[in-house]
Order: C-alpha cells, then structure tokens, then sequence
C-alpha cells in the first residue's frame, strides 16, 4: 500500500460510503508523534480510553477522565492531517443524554476531533440522538465493552453461542437502534465471527470489528498491541507488526553501553 498525498481530510460520509466497497483502517493513537507516522495510511486514528492501561499504565480503562482524553486529543490533532480523528468518551462522562452532550460539546470546543465514540447499545441510544441532533458525529461501540469490565468480572467475548441465540438477537437490537439514533459506524469488540459477519450483513452503517473475526466492514487495534509495546498480556486478536519493546530494548542498551564506555558522543556528535 503507498502513502497517502492527498492531505484532505477523511470525511463522515466517506467512511459510511466504503461499506461494501472497500475495508476501513483504524488504529489508536495518543500523541502527535505516533498519530503523525500513522496519518498517511489509515482512514480513521482513535484516541481510544485504552491509553488508561496502556500509556498510564492501569489495569482497566475506567479512570480516564474526559480532560486527558482532550489533552491526548489534542496532541493527536497536531500531529493527524488527513484521517478522521475520533475521541473516546471515558467512563462516567456520559451518564445522561444532556452530561453526553456537554462532555461531547468540550470535545468537539477544545479539540480538532471529528467524532466521538461511547460504549453502549439501547441504553445509550437517546444519548447518540441528541449528539446528533447537535451536530455531533458519532461512533457506537458494542459487544464487549471494556467499561463494563468490572461489572463483567473480566473481558467476556460476545456471541459464542451463534446467530440463534439471545445474545445475537441483543446484539442486533443494538446495532439497528444506533443505526438509527444516527451513529455513522459501529466498533464490534470480542464477537464471534459468525454473529459478526451477520451483524455486518444486517445493518446499513460500517461494523468496525476488534477481535470480531474478518467479515466485518474494518478493523482496529490498539497500536501499542499491534507493535509490540504492550506486554502486559497479548489478546488472541492482535497481530503483532514489529516486536517494538524488544526492539526498543536494544536500542536502550545499546545507549546506555554507549554512554558508559564514553563512545557517545563522538567528535561529529560534538560542538
Ligand atoms: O479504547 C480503545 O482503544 C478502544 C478500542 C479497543 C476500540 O475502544
């Protein structure tokens, strides 16, 4: 695939059009630096809450809070020119229609975002109207839910049981009543493959899947799993790109060794 030149921004409506037509890429980003070596080759960068565990280094996403989301936003902007930056809401910040919609509102005032993304099915979706109502661009998140982890005693991968059970039908429910409520795609996190190749089929927004198998509209991973940063634990569902720790490991050697056997800085690194 070769670098993207075109500098125009990725639109809403170009994202909704590539359903059946082309497969979407998301990764995560959390500053300028990365979401800038990203920019030219995906579609969509999510400053997900995922940066909680894996940049702040807590067990789960739920203490992010709305300011560092802004903040990490922020600094995605600066560094993004071309994809469609979209804003994880964090937990706690969307507990009623009208809290979504102030917390989406200093979003979309404070940072160049294009979009917002909350976790939830029927029981967010008066949140997603009114968001779109004022002219907010939203994305649904549903199947597993990283914000329910602690309600869920651990990360629980959805729709095991296949397209007849009750668990597809909620899931459905769901997906068709964000749809509706005005979401223009859909991540689907930890879902079997079947239920999310027929979710896909069944409704008329892109499904952008983690860990939900390949039938889906698209994909997104956490770019700090997808390379290798990450080493806590490795979901089934990455692929690892680069071996970035380790590689960055020897990096760190290799300076440290530098410094103390006094072969850095050399002459031409000195004034
Ligand atoms: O926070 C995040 O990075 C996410 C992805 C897992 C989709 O929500």
């Amino acid at each position: 695939m070769s670098i993207q030149n075109n500098l125009k921004q990725v639109t809403v409506t170009q994202i909704f059009k590539k359903k059946n037509q082309e497969k979407i890429t998301m990764i995560t980003a959390y500053d300028a630096l990365f979401a800038k070596i990203f920019d030219p080759f995906v579609d969509m960068i999510l400053v997900g809450d995922s940066l909680n565990m894996s940049f702040f280094g807590e067990q789960d996403t739920l203490s992010a809070n709305l300011d560092q989301m802004i903040y990490h936003t922020k600094a995605v902007c600066n560094g993004a020119k071309r994809s469609l930056v979209v804003c994880d809401l964090p937990f706690g910040s969307i507990k009623t229609p009208k809290t979504a919609l102030k917390s989406a509102i200093k979003i979309y005032k404070q940072t160049k975002a294009q979009a917002v993304k909350l976790e939830g099915g029927l029981e967010v979706v008066e949140h997603i109207k009114l968001l779109v109502q004022n002219g907010i661009a939203v994305v649904g998140h549903i199947g597993l839910k990283p914000q329910l982890v602690r309600l869920e005693g651990g990360y629980k991968i959805k729709g095991k049981e296949g397209i007849k059970s009750k668990e597809f039908q909620k899931l459905l429910e769901d997906a068709q009543a964000i749809e509706e409520a005005g979401a223009f795609c859909i991540v689907l996190e930890g879902v079997s493959s079947s239920v999310a190749k027929e979710l896909t089929q069944r409704v008329k927004v892109p499904i952008i899947g983690i860990g939900s198998g390949v039938d889906v509209d698209g994909q997104v991973l956490v770019w700090s799993d997808a390379f290798g940063f990450f080493q806590e634990f490795k979901p089934k569902f990455v692929r690892e790109y680069l071996k970035g720790a380790n590689l960055m490991q020897e990096a760190i050697k290799n300076y440290v060794e530098d410094v103390k056997t006094g072969r850095f800085p050399s002459k031409e690194e000195s004034y």
